[in-house]
């Protein structure tokens, strides 16, 4: 007969906590009293929930600086209430001006989304990524190998959330009352550690509106990063042992 499992044994996870606590305010000893009174984020970040992209530790920020919703693959779906009402209480409530839509080279679940299985409840919420692959399949099909493909649909996919989150009405009603607000579209390597501006970067109707649709967009070029920033990953990226810049 097999055994019955016993207690979960998580303590070396509470323990870790108490060091962090004590490590903390032995470095800030206001820290939890600061944390404690609000949250004052300046950002939201709407990403995978892949366990190697957390916004903290991508972002180098402290406890209380970025408000954080994480699906698979960060998809924005114009029904999900989770979503919704975490970009609602950021804009409307904490007043967070800048949304950060990221996405990640070698996400698992726009890999899903590109292959033929479709026995699980995830293929429902990739049914948006799997519609648009199908439909522009000969563009994907064009390029050299299933690397890029899945890169690709990585990049695409971050700038199709952020049409996405940009049409919700607790963005358009920001826009239209004249609040600042930003939405961006970003990339993180993985192998890398390093974010890529994908765009496109929005802070109005207007702006939203004069974008050409996702379908184009597929056809153009990623926009490449600019000036100082794209020497320093140029740099960075020669550091690294050569076997892959992402
Ligand atoms: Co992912």
């Amino acid at each position: 007969m097999a055994q019955a499992p016993g207690p979960a044994k998580l303590d070396h996870l509470l323990d870790r906590n108490v060091a962090w606590a004590q490590r903390r305010t032995r470095d800030d000893p206001t820290f939890f009293v600061r944390m404690s009174e609000q949250q004052t984020p300046k950002y939201l970040w709407i990403g995978c929930s892949d366990s190697r992209v957390t916004a903290n530790d991508v972002l180098d920020l402290d406890p209380g600086e970025v408000f954080v919703h994480r699906n698979i693959a960060n998809v924005a779906h114009s029904s999900d209430m989770n979503l919704l009402a975490v970009l609602e209480y950021a804009v409307n409530v904490l007043r967070v001006q800048h949304v950060i839509v990221c996405g990640h080279y070698g996400c698992g679940g726009i890999e899903r989304a590109l292959g033929d299985d479709r026995s699980a409840l995830v293929d429902f919420w990739l049914q948006p990524l799997m519609m648009f692959y199908r439909k522009h399949k000969a563009v994907f099909d064009a390029l050299p190998d299933r690397r890029s493909r899945l890169d690709l649909m990585c990049e695409i996919n971050v700038e199709m959330q952020v049409r996405r989150v940009a049409a919700t009405p607790i963005v358009e009603n920001a826009w239209l009352h004249k609040m600042p607000l930003y939405v961006y579209g970003w990339v993180y390597g993985t192998a890398d550690g390093l974010l890529r501006k994908l765009g496109p970067t929005l802070s109005s109707l207007a702006e939203r509106d004069s974008l050409v649709s996702i379908d184009d967009r597929l056809l153009m070029p990623v926009e490449p990063q600019s000036g100082v920033r794209q020497q320093a990953i140029d740099a960075f990226t020669a550091l690294l042992d050569g076997k892959s810049s992402r």
